[in-house]
């Protein structure tokens, strides 16, 4: 926490207000620094719906909510069987089609930000760089993840007599995914949704 200090060396009311107000990062495990937030500062979370910025932000942002729903959906699905509220054939017909879809669309979500967008904000704000590399990096430990998942999806897919041991695993992976897209989600959002809040034309 810096303050600004006066002459006297107290620090000044004024000083005291903003940072008592500055908006803090949505989640407390962010891992931005305090110095990639001067475009977050200047446009809160609170604003992001607003009749200036929605038409610039909500699109990023509505993907991020179905991703959000998918990944919740599959979960709810596991534990429903784990749970004993849904057999194996049922806990397969509603898991292996989504899980497909889930993996190859959060497989291209992350092409299109690493290969197009990251690199355009680098460019707009080099002093964000290194806030885009700790994005970049959960796409590599997320795309790892979501192979594992694939995987013990493709194997649920030929497993027609019930396997509990590969239902538990997938489960945890499932976890493991929601764990780190909560935190990247969110970590992303606070980075990029105000880039394309203040974004000119
Ligand atoms: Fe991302
Ligand atoms: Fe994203």
């Amino acid at each position: 926490m810096t303050l600004s200090i006066t002459s006297d060396n107290k620090a000044s009311p004024q000083a005291l207000d903003d940072d008592l107000f500055a908006p803090s990062p949505r989640h407390p495990e962010s891992r931005l620094e305090a110095e990639w937030l001067f475009l977050f500062n200047k446009l809160p979370p609170d604003q992001w719906f607003g009749a200036d910025y929605a038409y610039k932000t909500s699109g990023w942002l509505k993907v991020h909510t179905n991703i959000r729903k998918r990944q919740r959906i599959l979960t709810q699905i596991s534990t429903a069987y784990q749970s004993g509220e849904f057999g194996w054939s049922e806990y397969r017909s509603q898991i292996l089609k989504r899980i497909n879809m889930h993996v190859l669309k959060l497989h291209q979500h992350h092409g299109v930000e690493d290969e197009g967008f990251f690199p355009k904000f680098i460019r707009m704000y080099p002093q964000l760089q290194e806030g885009f590399e700790i994005l970049r990096r959960d796409h590599e430990r997320l795309d790892a993840l979501l192979d594992e998942l694939q995987a013990q999806n493709d194997q649920l897919s030929r497993t027609e007599v019930e396997d509990k041991v590969l239902a538990v695993q997938l489960h945890q992976t499932l976890v493991d995914v929601t764990n780190l897209l909560s935190q990247h989600l969110s970590d992303e959002e606070d980075l990029v949704i105000p880039i394309l809040g203040l974004r000119q034309g």
